[in-house]
């Protein structure tokens, strides 16, 4: 006999996020834009899950319904079976610019998500200092984000988004503003994060390498309207080194995304 299911933990069959006939179209002074066309999309419990896509296609706007934070004009968004209506507490989010309060300590930042959802802090500041370590920030609890480079910021967004254990953590091109070896690093920390956490995760990038790295699967979104281009199970295994960038596995996983973008018309290469 099955053992009974946890309650609150789905079982891996069923989609933790599933997006169904997705549509948006913003109407701005009488014109009319179409963002996202009819998108559907599932990601399982655990999974992390990749878009990318040119820019201006919708991803924002994707991660913008997802959230809650914006209405879908069709379709209907689903967390843990529960339909998407109004912003959702149980799901973490970074954006390209962090959001750290200036006045506000880097313990206190983090502490700020346990604040707004009325939970205890004294639960929570144990795993806080200890998520801090694990991305190479200890004894950073108490510095102002203003002490911080732009990576140490993006890391604390990071803690922040993760310190109430939500069950989505949606992130729209975190990364893009880190200059490329502070990326590597943000990459191999979100790696760690992840793996730890066990948390589900819509990761949205302009950065072919940085999807291939850090994805169970990429979604290729087309040109706006945004739809479902091509997906790409990633089957590396894990934990991922940067060195596996070097491998024919990992050159041949970014050649497929990169031959979707030039059928788009992107990329294009002249032959010199
Ligand atoms: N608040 C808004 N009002 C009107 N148009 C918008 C708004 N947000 C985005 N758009 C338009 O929707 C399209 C998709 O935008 P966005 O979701 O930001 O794309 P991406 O994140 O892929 O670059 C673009 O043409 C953009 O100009
Ligand atoms: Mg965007």
């Amino acid at each position: 006999m099955l053992a009974p299911a946890q309650p609150g933990v789905l079982p891996a069959t069923v989609p933790l996020l599933t997006m169904r006939d997705v549509g948006k179209t913003y109407n701005i002074r009488g014109k009319r834009t179409s963002a996202v066309d009819n998108l559907s999309l599932d990601v399982a419990p655990g999974e992390f899950v990749s878009i990318v896509g040119p820019s201006g296609c919708g991803k924002s706007t994707l991660m913008m319904m997802a959230s809650g934070l914006i209405h879908s004009s069709s379709g209907e968004i689903h967390i843990k079976q529960s339909r998407i209506t109004a912003p959702h507490v149980d799901i973490g989010i970074v954006f390209q610019r962090d959001a750290l309060l200036d006045w506000r300590t880097v313990l206190e930042n983090i502490l700020l998500q346990i604040d707004v959802r009325r939970l205890k802090r004294g639960d929570y500041r144990e795993r806080a200092v200890a998520m801090l370590a694990s991305v190479g920030l200890a004894g950073f609890e108490n510095a102002y984000p203003r002490e911080l480079s732009g990576g140490m910021r993006q890391r604390v967004s990071l803690c922040r988004a993760l310190i109430h254990n939500p069950s989505l953590i949606l992130m729209d091109e975190p990364f893009g503003a880190l200059d490329a070896m502070t990326r590597e690093q943000m990459n191999l920390d979100l790696q760690k994060l992840w793996i730890q956490n066990k948390t589900t995760m819509l990761f949205i990038t302009h950065s072919i390498w940085e999807s291939v790295f850090l994805s169970d699967r990429v979604i290729i979104m087309s040109p706006r309207p945004g739809r479902i281009a091509a997906e790409i199970q990633i089957d590396l295994p894990r934990p991922r080194k940067l060195a596996v960038r070097e491998s024919a596995e990992f050159g041949a996983y970014s050649a497929k995304i990169r031959e979707k973008f030039q059928s788009f018309g992107l990329l294009a290469e002249d032959d010199q």
